[in-house]
């Protein structure tokens, strides 16, 4: 039974215990939208913590489900009137990426959508994919600029098995399935593209992304490597504030003259560029600028320009993110203040 939201528009937001997702929840209750969202686990306290506390800021419901089970979605998209679908299986190490990212990802767009359809209510759908899904191919570099009309070579990833191919691969295959099944189902779907997120956390465990994004300050020498793996196998080093992707979301459901896909990245760089500017901007933390014979020039740049045609604009630069990571991190005791 559809769940009563009387006077608002109801959104539901897939995934909601996520980084992404507990953004835009906020963010929705804060517009004032009536919001139902999904978890795995409702019973768990700690993963669903920080959506207990947002309760505050409005009009939220929370229900259980599994991107892999088929029914689970018709509660919370019951009566609605937008789906944010933002959930996937993340599993970097995976040694079964096609059981633990690629299928349930494909099953998660197919079960999502469905719902969607037998909700009757919903006018627009939009998916959160990734920049994973556009930029990865055997074209050589530099000066390549990357639209929404490239699509990641998907063979190359399954031929070649690049170390995390599994995750490009998913968010790839699954954006397809999710454009032939709204095609076939004559649903509004938009897809938010975005890169390689910063800025602060809502939820109580720290991001992998942020760890990741923070690599150079905190010089974990694991994940500068998989910083560099990521400019090798992605093209290029291009970052967004989660707000910023969030407000992205809202916009291009909001305005009714959107469609397709849309790429959402505030800055394009390269990992030896921005030890640069953080070692600048940060001398405390002595951020290293030595890459030897790395590329100090990324291979591409992404761009936001259908996005920014819609109206939008980026609230937050390259040292506003990192600005507020650092902090992030401060109060997480995970750097020195
Ligand atoms: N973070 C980035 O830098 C970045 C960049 C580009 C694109 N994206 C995309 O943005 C979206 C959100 O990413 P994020 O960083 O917020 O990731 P995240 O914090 O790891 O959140 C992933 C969410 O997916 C849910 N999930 C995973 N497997 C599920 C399953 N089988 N059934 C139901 N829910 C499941 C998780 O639920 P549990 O809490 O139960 O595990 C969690 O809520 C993803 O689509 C991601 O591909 C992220």
């Amino acid at each position: 039974m559809a769940t009563q939201h009387l006077g608002k528009k109801t959104a539901c937001v897939v995934g909601g215990s996520g980084f992404v997702a507990s953004w835009l929840v906020k963010l929705l209750l804060e517009k004032g939208y009536a919001v139902n969202t999904t978890v795995r686990d409702p019973d768990n306290q700690k993963k669903i913590s920080r959506l207990v506390a947002l309760q505050g800021l409005g009009d939220l419901k929370i229900f259980g489900a599994d991107l892999t089970d088929e029914g689970a979605f018709d509660s919370p998209i019951a009566g609605c009137d937008l789906v944010f679908h933002i959930a996937t299986p993340v599993h970097f190490a995976s040694e079964d990426p096609e059981n633990d990212m690629i299928k349930p990802a494909i099953q998660g767009v197919q079960n999502v959508l469905k719902a969607c359809v037998r909700a009757k209510t919903v006018k627009r759908v939009i998916l959160t994919s990734s920049a994973a899904a556009v930029t990865i191919n055997t074209l050589e570099g530099p000066g390549l600029v990357m639209d929404e009309s490239n699509w990641t070579d998907v063979e190359f990833l399954s031929t070649a098995k690049p170390p995390t191919w599994g995750y490009p691969a998913s968010k790839t295959l699954a954006e397809k399935a999710a454009w032939k099944f709204a095609e076939e189902n004559n649903i509004d779907l938009i897809t938010v593209i975005p890169s390689l997120m910063g800025g602060p956390a809502l939820t109580p465990d720290v991001p992998s992304c942020l760890g990741l994004a923070m690599a150079p300050i905190t010089g974990n020498e694991f994940l500068i490597n998989a910083m560099k793996g990521m400019q090798m196998l992605s093209g290029s080093l291009s970052i967004t504030h989660v707000e910023d992707v969030c407000r992205a979301h809202i916009l291009l459901a909001e305005k009714e003259s959107a469609s397709g896909r849309y790429l959402c990245s505030a800055v394009n760089t390269s990992v030896p560029e921005l030890a640069k500017l953080l070692n600048k901007r940060y001398p405390e933390y002595k951020v290293s600028t030595d890459f030897g014979d790395f590329p100090s020039k990324a291979k591409l740049t992404i761009s936001s320009e259908k996005l920014i045609k819609e109206g939008f604009s980026f609230k937050y630069g390259i040292e506003d993110i990192y600005d507020q990571i650092v902090d992030y991190f401060k109060a997480k005791g995970l750097l020195q203040k």
